[in-house]
């Protein structure tokens, strides 16, 4: 399951729609090398769900707790770039907040796995010529069973 995003504005619309699908506990795997647009996947999710605060690529903090501005699930937003491994993903204590939060983890493959059954797998992966992103997904778990996450995605020209 792909979709095209043809540039950045593309991505953060994306980001709207995924808000609408998440909800608190859920948990997603963003991976893409630098520069593949995971922040600004993450940054167009938070404005969806209506958290304080931009999203950044933070330079020293590796995990940010976006509060909710609307009652809704609030966004931990974690970097794993400079993360030795899992067990320095463990000293962050992110099980705590994981029931009450939606939670993002950048560069989390083979890191994230062990924090939730469930999660949602997105790859973006960049066109070197032009601005066009390719996203694939996957829902892992019971949670995501029965969700066409593509459909869900995807641009239908309405409302972001
Ligand atoms: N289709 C696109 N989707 C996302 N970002 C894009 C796209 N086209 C160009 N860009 C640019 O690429 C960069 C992506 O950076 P960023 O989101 O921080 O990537 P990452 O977090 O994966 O390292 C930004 O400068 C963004 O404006
Ligand atoms: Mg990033």
């Amino acid at each position: 399951m792909s979709l095209l995003l043809p540039d950045a504005e593309a991505t953060m619309a994306l980001g709207h729609r995924l808000a609408s699908l998440l909800r608190a506990g859920d948990l997603v795997v963003l991976t893409g090398g630098l520069g593949a647009g995971k922040t600004t996947l993450t940054r167009g999710l938070g404005e969806g769900l209506g958290v304080r605060g931009a999203v950044t690529s933070p330079t020293f903090v590796i995990s940010r707790v976006h509060p909710s501005l609307v009652g809704g699930p609030e966004l931990v937003h974690v970097d794993a770039y400079r993360l030795g491994g899992t067990a320095e993903l463990d000293d962050l204590d992110l099980d705590a907040d994981l029931e009450a939060a939606v939670t993002v983890v950048e560069w989390g493959a083979g890191l994230a796995e062990g924090l939730a059954d469930d999660r949602l797998e997105l790859t973006l992966a960049a066109d070197p010529e032009t601005e066009e992103r390719r996203l694939d997904m996957r829902g892992v778990g019971p949670r995501w069973e029965g969700t066409d996450v593509e459909a869900a995605l995807r641009d239908t020209g309405g409302a972001a």
